[in-house]
């Protein structure tokens, strides 16, 4: 019975998870390595909480309850001591994450669940080095984690029946839509999906097909519109499979099939132009329209999960 749980590392995605637990009613200890890291995710925290309300999704007395719902430290053995649940979101770098998978089956009880967010590690890769990797599974959230319903779970031979089971009622209990991978393959399902439709887009970009703009409108117009509702296997059917037999027998040859990154990313890359991070990537930014565009993305998302929540129930 999962009643509590930590969250280890407060970054982009680790503030959102424990957000989710708080909202849903678990007390979360939050983790990290400085307090000034805690700091910004606690401030993360408060005003995507009060974006919620201004929105009208939650009132204020829930955004209070679930603040005080959340602890944090830079004591990583008070951050676990009490978790039957522990979500790993520190850096993708598999040394590190072996080390504190080592303090955290000292640190923490027996049986509690170890789940990391990593997006490229094979589980077992993860799990090599643990003396209990019965209780090691991958819960893959996306970006920002408290508005995408999607969290990948992945599972090795060793990781217990249970393990999986209470890892997938936790994910329900916190409103998310998990997806049980049946085999561990790299980028699991959502960024293989996506990595396509990117290369893709970039291509026709870089041939001159259309400028960006047009090609992002082009997704969230038209397929992007149905896919929030009608996934790409389903839209085949509702269009035909005879029809989409022809679509792909006639598109296959001709789309990008690069292995490595589009020159474009990797130009701006080698110039330092990041995106919004850096005020430049494929578009421009000021300062002024980042934190606009991020706020404005955040409220789309927002209405979005509403609706989705109450057509689907
Ligand atoms: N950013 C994304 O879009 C995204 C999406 C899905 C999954 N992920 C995965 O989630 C994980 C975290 O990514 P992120 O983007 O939140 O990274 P981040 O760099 O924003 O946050 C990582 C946090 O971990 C802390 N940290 C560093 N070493 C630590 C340690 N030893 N113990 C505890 N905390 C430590 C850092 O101080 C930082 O606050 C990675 O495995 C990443 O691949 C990221």
């Amino acid at each position: 019975m999962i009643t509590k749980v930590a969250v280890i590392g407060s970054g982009v995605m680790g503030h959102g998870i424990a957000q989710l637990y708080a909202l849903a009613g678990y007390p979360v200890a939050m983790y990290d390595v400085e307090e000034k890291y805690l700091q910004k995710a606690w401030k993360a925290i408060a005003d995507h909480l009060s974006l919620l309300v201004q929105e009208g999704i939650i009132t204020e007395a829930s955004k209070q309850q679930a603040l005080n719902r959340i602890t944090s430290t830079t004591d990583l053995a008070i951050a676990v001591q009490e978790a039957d649940f522990i979500t790993e979101a520190i850096p993708e770098v598999i040394e590190m994450k072996w080390e504190l998978y080592e303090k955290l089956e000292r640190l923490a009880k027996p049986n509690t669940i170890i789940a990391s967010n990593t997006s490229t590690f094979p589980i077992a890769r993860l799990a090599e080095k643990m003396a209990t990797p019965h209780r090691m599974i991958i819960t893959h959230f996306f970006n920002p984690a408290q508005l995408v319903p999607l969290v990948e779970i992945v599972r090795h031979e060793q990781t217990a029946g249970d393990v999986v089971e209470a890892t997938i009622e936790l994910m329900k209990a916190i409103g998310k839509s998990p997806v049980l991978l049946k085999k561990d393959v790299p980028g699991f399902i959502a960024n293989r999906l996506q990595a396509a439709l990117a290369r893709e887009a970039f291509f026709l970009m870089e041939q001159g097909v259309a400028e960006a703009a047009d090609i992002d409108l082009a997704v969230t117009a038209g397929p992007g519109f149905r896919w929030s509702f009608i996934g790409p296997i389903e839209t085949a059917d509702f269009g035909g499979l005879d029809t989409w037999k022809r679509v792909i027998d006639n598109l296959a040859p001709v789309l990008d099939k690069s292995e490595r990154a589009p020159d474009v990313i990797e130009r701006c890359v080698d110039k330092g132009d990041l995106g919004t991070k850096t005020g430049k990537g494929i578009y421009a930014y000021d300062e002024q329209s980042v934190v606009q565009k991020l706020r404005e993305r955040d409220e789309f998302f927002i209405r979005l999960a509403a609706m989705k929540k109450r057509t689907e129930g």
